[in-house]
C-alpha cells in the first residue's frame, strides 16, 4: 500500500419535480391505495421526494450523475480529462448496454478514463469508493470519480404502498484522489460485506435475463421492486449498528471521536434506532431522507455533499459511513474530511 485516498469533491444533483405525501396520496387514491401524509411522515421520517421525468433527456440517470459529478470536478478544482477512473454505483442504470458511467463519460468528455458500473443497490457508493481506495492505494489511478445515481421511480410498484412510498431519484459523486500514506485527510477504514442468502427481501423479479418481462409478467408488476419492509427494517437496525461498533473498534476510537454520521436514509426510525443504540446523538447525524425519501446508492454522497456545502462538516472532521442494501449488501467507512 503506497498511497491513501482522500475525497477532494462532492456534488448532488435532483429532478426538478418535487411530490410531497399529499400529492403522492392523491395520486396513489387515484388508483385504489389508500395512504396518508401522516402515515408516511411518522413511519418512515419523508415528507417529499423527487422523481425525474423519464422522457426529459435531462433526468435520465446518467444526466443526474454528470451534473453532480460535474459539482464534485468544480469542488476539487479538477477537469474531466484529470479523470482516470469513473465507477457509477446504480441498480436504476440509463440502459443495461451500455453502462452508466460509459454514458457520463462519453456526456462528459472525461477522454482519458475507463468507466464501470457496480450494482450493489444502496450500498453501492460505499462499495464504489472502497474499490477506488484500492486503485489510488496502489498508486495506478491518481483521480477517481465515484457516483452513485439512480432513477427509481420507474421500478416502482404503486400498488404496494409500503414501498413506493419510500423512494425517490437523485445523484450523488465524489472525486477521490492519490494522496502520501501519512496524509491526515484521507479514507481511514473501508469494510464490506454481502449476504446473498437475503435477496428475498428485497428484489425485482423480471427484467433480467432469468424471466424476461413479458406482457403477463408485466401486467403482474413482476418488473417492479418487491420488499419485505418489516424484516429488512429488522436486519438493518442490526447490521448498521454491528458495522459502526465494528469501525471505531477496529480504529481504536470511540463514539466521542465521530464528528459525523451518515448512514443509508432508508427510514428516520431505523437512523434513530441505530444512533440510540450507538449512543450517538441525532444532531450529528445527517439526514436528507425528509425531502429526498431513499434514494439508493445517492443517499450517503448526496447527505454527505449537503454536509460539506452547508458548513456543517468542517476540514479535518472524522465521518462515518454506513449502509446496508438489496443484495443484502453491508458497508461502512471512515474517512476525514
Ligand atoms: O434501502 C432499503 C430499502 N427498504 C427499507 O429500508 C425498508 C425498511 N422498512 C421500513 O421502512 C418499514 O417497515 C415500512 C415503512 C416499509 C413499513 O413500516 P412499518 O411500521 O413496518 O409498517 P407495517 O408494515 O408494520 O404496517 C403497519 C400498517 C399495516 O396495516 P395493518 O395491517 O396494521 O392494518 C400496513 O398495511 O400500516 C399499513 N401501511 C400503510 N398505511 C398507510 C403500510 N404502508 C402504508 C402506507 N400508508 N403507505
Amino acid at each position: 500500500m503506497e498511497y491513501a485516498a482522500r475525497i477532494t469533491g462532492t456534488g448532488s444533483a435532483f429532478p426538478k419535480k418535487c411530490i410531497a405525501n399529499q400529492e403522492l396520496a392523491e395520486r396513489l387514491s387515484k388508483i385504489g391505495i389508500e395512504t396518508n401524509d401522516l402515515w408516511i411522515q411518522t413511519r418512515t421520517g419523508i415528507r417529499e421526494r423527487r422523481f425525474a421525468k423519464t422522457d426529459e433527456p435531462s433526468e435520465y440517470n446518467s444526466s443526474l450523475g454528470l451534473k453532480a459529478a460535474q459539482k464534485a470536478l468544480e469542488m476539487a478544482g479538477k477537469s474531466p480529462l484529470d479523470i482516470d477512473q469513473i465507477i457509477c454505483a446504480t441498480c436504476s442504470p440509463d440502459t443495461l448496454i451500455p453502462s452508466t458511467a460509459c454514458w457520463i463519460q462519453y456526456k462528459m468528455g472525461a477522454k482519458n478514463a475507463w468507466a464501470v458500473d457496480i450494482n450493489a443497490a444502496c450500498s453501492g457508493f460505499l462499495y464504489g469508493l472502497s474499490m477506488a481506495e484500492q486503485y489510488l492505494q496502489s498508486g495506478k489511478v491518481n483521480v477517481s470519480l465515484v457516483i452513485g445515481s439512480e432513477v427509481l421511480s420507474p421500478f416502482l410498484n404503486f400498488r404496494d404502498r409500503s414501498s413506493c412510498i419510500l423512494f425517490g431519484d437523485g445523484a450523488g459523486a465524489a472525486v477521490v484522489e492519490r494522496v502520501s500514506r501519512d496524509s491526515e485527510r484521507r479514507i481511514l477504514y473501508t469494510h464490506l460485506l454481502s449476504d446473498g442468502n437475503l435477496w428475498k427481501l428485497f428484489y425485482i423479479p423480471a427484467g433480467g435475463s432469468k424471466l424476461e418481462v413479458t406482457p403477463g409478467r408485466y401486467f403482474q408488476n413482476l418488473h417492479k421492486m418487491k420488499m419485505n419492509g418489516k424484516e429488512i427494517f429488522k436486519v438493518a437496525v442490526r447490521t448498521l449498528t454491528e458495522f459502526a461498533r465494528k469501525a471505531l473498534r477496529e480504529n481504536g476510537l470511540l463514539v466521542s471521536d465521530l464528528d459525523w454520521f451518515v448512514p443509508h436514509q432508508a427510514n428516520l426510525r431505523i437512523i434513530e434506532a441505530v444512533a440510540q443504540r450507538l449512543g450517538f446523538p441525532m444532531e450529528k447525524t445527517l439526514i436528507n431522507l425528509d425531502r429526498y425519501g431513499n434514494t439508493s446508492a445517492a443517499t450517503v454522497p448526496t447527505a454527505l455533499d449537503e454536509g460539506i456545502r452547508t458548513g456543517k462538516i468542517k476540514p479535518g472532521d472524522t465521518i462515518l459511513l454506513d449502509t446496508f442494501g438489496a443484495g443484502l449488501t453491508y458497508g461502512s467507512i471512515l474517512l476525514r474530511w
